[in-house]
């Protein structure tokens, strides 16, 4: 097993880097077991396992320089799509705190980040997970060049731990198409850490597997995920649903290898209730769905129970509904979505995203 302390670098081989830049994209991803709760240290009190997505990933360019004295400081500049973005400083300002004694190489340059997603920023699709993993791998490459003989499985590891200190999900955002965080018995390797892939060979049943983001409220939410995680300490369902969550991780191993459509659609639904409900029963109590995503979901129900499709939704800690389905009924449950639930998104507002395989390098 891991610690932390294995990701703190002994001398690196190289002594001076010069100033240059890298590009990386990372995509969002969907979880089917879900994490909420926390431990100390972005630890999660839960495993989780997710899909990795496609369409929706943010793309982060990170130039670099030696600054050429010795400070105390982080120094950065920080562009969304071009433009100073000051609001989202502090919540880099605090990444690069809590990565610092793992990257002690920090302090030493002056860093510009030009970022952008592929979705629109207001979706209510969090571009934490994409954006915290497109910095970590970036300045895995960094460490890289401190370190030129860093072994592939050091830098994904790696950069799949800093990620995770970002935003906990982002680190299953960086390598796999289907990836595990946190201690499960069921699977080989797994760490609340970092996110590992699952290695087992997934039925075909869920190659190719769809995800359409149907975007119904796109409003700042009432509570962040920071506040609802936090909200799990003292919890009176916690103990059970982190159980919970044990069993149904090492069951939906055993779903994604048999490929029994059925069982997944039953466990990924009750998942995103289950995370719903910890939400209602909380103190205080918060509900982030809306009357258009219940709307949804009992549409959904309908349209599968008369045409025996296999098509299920997902909620993240929002009113957006995830609509999850084979590649095989993709006509038939696009054409039901735009017969029947672009209705209830706001301006008719849908992405089409599918599973995919993690963060890739571009410069
Ligand atoms: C409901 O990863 O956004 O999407 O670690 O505080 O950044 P922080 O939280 P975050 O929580 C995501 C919770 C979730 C479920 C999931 O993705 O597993």
């Amino acid at each position: 097993m891991k610690s932390h302390l294995d990701f703190i670098p002994q001398k690196y081989t190289q002594k001076l880097v010069e100033k240059g830049k890298f590009q990386w994209s990372a995509p969002s991803n969907i979880a089917l077991v879900k994490y909420w709760g926390k431990k100390e240290n972005q630890i999660p009190a839960n495993p989780s396992i997710s899909f990795t997505l496609n369409n929706c990933k943010t793309t982060t360019t990170l130039e670099f320089e030696p600054k050429g004295f010795t400070s105390e400081n982080f120094s950065f500049d920080l562009f969304l799509d071009g433009i100073p973005k000051e609001d989202f400083k502090p919540k880099m300002q605090k990444f690069f705190e809590r990565i610092a004694v793992y990257l002690p190489f920090l302090k030493d340059f002056h860093f510009t980040i030009f970022t952008q997603n592929t979705f629109p920023h207001s979706s209510g699709i969090a571009s934490s997970a994409s954006g915290m993993a497109a910095m970590a791998v970036n300045l895995m490459s960094i460490e890289k060049l401190f370190n030129p003989a860093m072994s592939d499985d050091y830098f994904w590891q790696k950069a799949s731990f800093l990620a995770r200190l970002g935003s906990g999900s982002a680190c299953r955002s960086v390598k796999g198409s289907v990836v595990v965080w946190g201690e499960n018995s069921s699977i080989v390797d797994s760490s609340d850490l970092f996110g590992v892939a699952f290695t087992e060979k997934i039925h075909k049943n869920f190659q190719c597997f769809q995800d359409t983001i149907l975007l119904v409220d796109k409003g700042e939410k009432v509570v962040s995920s920071t506040v609802g995680h936090e909200l799990m300490h003292n919890h009176p369902f916690a103990v059970q649903r982190f159980e919970q969550a044990h069993k149904n991780l090492a069951q939906m191993k055993q779903i994604l290898i048999d490929g029994n459509l059925e069982q997944f659609v039953a466990l990924v639904e009750s998942e995103a209730l289950t995370l719903h409900a910890m939400m209602m029963t909380s103190m205080p109590y918060f509900i982030l769905m809306k009357p258009n995503t219940l709307e949804i979901i009992n549409k959904i129900w309908k349209f599968r129970n008369e045409t025996n499709i296999q098509v299920c939704f997902t909620l993240d800690a929002g009113a957006n509904v995830h609509v999850l389905y084979p590649e095989e009924v993709k006509n038939e449950v696009l054409q039901f979505i735009k017969n029947e639930l672009i209705d209830y998104c706001q301006n008719q507002q849908y992405i089409c995203d599918e599973i995919g395989n993690g963060a890739q390098k571009i410069i």
